[in-house]
């Protein structure tokens, strides 16, 4: 990253952060307004609750309605794509990289970036982490707690570590 990228960065982290604390409904409004700027893309009626980390706002696109609860960690470096009508639980983390643990030493190996995307009418449960790589079909849930290495089916219920699916969200006949 070069420095005035770094400068950019580190700018935005100060921002995010001041108005990270903007307790209630109307801090929700109020940080989904001032946030959504420095989105690659974002819909109406954005809702995003206290203490939201959100990192490269630039690789961060959303749809109408979404609702994003408290203390959420978005990694958008490798590209995210939330549809209209998303639900965030409470302490979710959306990862898009991986650090390629081919190199060593770690901490210099090249970050490898893999997109999310997150389709309407998905909800993702409280203290769920999606991992780089995975589509979440249209009307998808994450059950409390999964950990989602894979990409899940249209209105497909997944839960546990790995995610596995416990069941349709709908009932035919
Ligand atoms: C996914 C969820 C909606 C499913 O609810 P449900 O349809 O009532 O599911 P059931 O209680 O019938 O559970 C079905 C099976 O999945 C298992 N299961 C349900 N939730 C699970 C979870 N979070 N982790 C692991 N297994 C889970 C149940 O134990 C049950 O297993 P069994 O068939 O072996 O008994 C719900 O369990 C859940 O995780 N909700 C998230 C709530 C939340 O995070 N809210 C945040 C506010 S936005």
């Amino acid at each position: 990253m070069d420095f005035w990228n770094a400068l950019g960065w580190e700018a935005f982290r100060w921002y995010s952060a001041a108005l990270s604390w903007i307790p209630g409904g109307i801090g929700a409004i109020v940080r989904g307004a001032l946030l959504k700027p420095f989105f690659k893309r974002a819909g109406r009626r954005t809702l995003i609750f206290e203490c939201f980390t959100l990192e490269y706002p630039g690789g961060f696109a959303c749809g109408d309605d979404l609702r994003v609860n408290r203390d959420c960690n978005f990694y958008a470096g490798g590209g995210l794509t939330l549809g209209n009508g998303v639900i965030v639980g409470q302490r979710v983390s959306i990862i898009t990289a991986n650090h390629d643990y081919s190199h060593a030493p770690l901490l210099r190996a090249p970050l490898v970036r893999k997109p999310v995307k997150i389709g309407d009418d998905c909800w993702i449960g409280a203290h769920a982490v999606i991992l780089p790589g995975v589509t979440l079909g249209k009307g998808a849930i994450v059950a409390a707690g999964a950990v989602v290495t894979k990409s899940v089916p249209a209105n497909t219920i997944v839960a546990g570590v790995p995610a596995r699916v416990i069941k349709k969200r709908f009932k035919r006949g």
